[in-house]
């Protein structure tokens, strides 16, 4: 199959500071890839290059094909490709419900809105429950899942997870890698950053590890856990 997200020797990074010093990636629809390696490494800076809100140095970016590398976020946001941060990723006094109605910005029908909104409750229904609670009053867990939620209302063929299981506890970290696998199930390619790297290589279909801002492996999860010279470098860590 076609990828949907082709990155192409992306050379990122902010200023004249190069970070990430050209690293390529596929992620074909229905496909979960796992994008993990030490704090420090250039995975946000890599997805924030990808996606327009880091400086992009050198390299492509292909969706479907087609070659959108000169647009900003909000084009590319709005071509398919939705972007969910380390932090930030919620309005804070917004309600649940109209933190996902803004995910759907661009989409005019009510009735059709009405239905993401409840795609989104069926496929994490805590978030139906507490609808109309302000996002600040969400624990962090659930709000990582109205993070997804609200970049999901948007129909997205690629969604970039930037860490969503950062700070949660164990059982709230398996049941947002369930809900992710969903996600993908239902034909999205997912690329997910992870610190929890043995559990993300375990579930994903692929993995590819960053070191210094360099690809430093890819392979299916299994293969990257083999292997012994990477295992020094995080994999012992949780
Ligand atoms: N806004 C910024 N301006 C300048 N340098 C930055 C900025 N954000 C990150 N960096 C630098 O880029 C490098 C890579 O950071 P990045 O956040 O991409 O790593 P990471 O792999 O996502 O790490 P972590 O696992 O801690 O999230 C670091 O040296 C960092 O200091
Ligand atoms: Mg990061």
């Amino acid at each position: 199959m076609e990828p949907a997200l082709r990155a192409l020797d992306i050379v990122g990074g902010y200023g004249k500071a190069v970070v990430v010093q050209g690293v390529s990636m596929e992620l074909r629809p229905n496909e979960l890839v796992a994008l993990v390696g030490p704090n420090g490494s250039g995975k946000s800076t890599f997805l924030k290059s990808v996606y327009g809100l880091a400086t992009l140095f050198d390299g492509r970016v292909f969706l479907d094909g087609t070659d959108i590398t000169s647009l900003g976020p909000e084009e590319k946001s709005a071509l398919g490709i939705q972007y969910v941060p380390q932090v930030d990723n919620t309005f804070p006094d917004l309600r649940v419900r109209e933190n996902l109605e803004m995910g759907a910005y661009l989409e005019r029908d009510v009735r059709e809105i009405r239905r993401r909104t409840q795609e989104v409750y069926d496929l994490f229904p805590v978030l139906g429950e507490r609808k109309e609670q302000r996002a600040v009053t969400l624990s962090g867990g659930e709000r990582q899942m109205l993070a997804i939620g609200r970049a999901l209302m948007a129909r997205p063929r690629v969604l970039l997870l930037d860490e969503p299981t950062a700070a949660l506890a164990p059982k709230m970290v398996e049941e947002l890698f369930r809900r992710i696998l969903a996600v993908r199930d239902s034909g999205v390619a997912v690329l997910l950053i992870e610190q929890h790297a043995k559990k993300a290589l375990g579930i994903a279909d692929r993995g590819v590890v960053l070191v210094a801002g360099r690809k430093a492996m890819e392979g299916t999860g299994r293969e990257i856990l083999a292997n012994e010279s990477l295992k020094g470098v995080f994999l012992g860590r949780r």
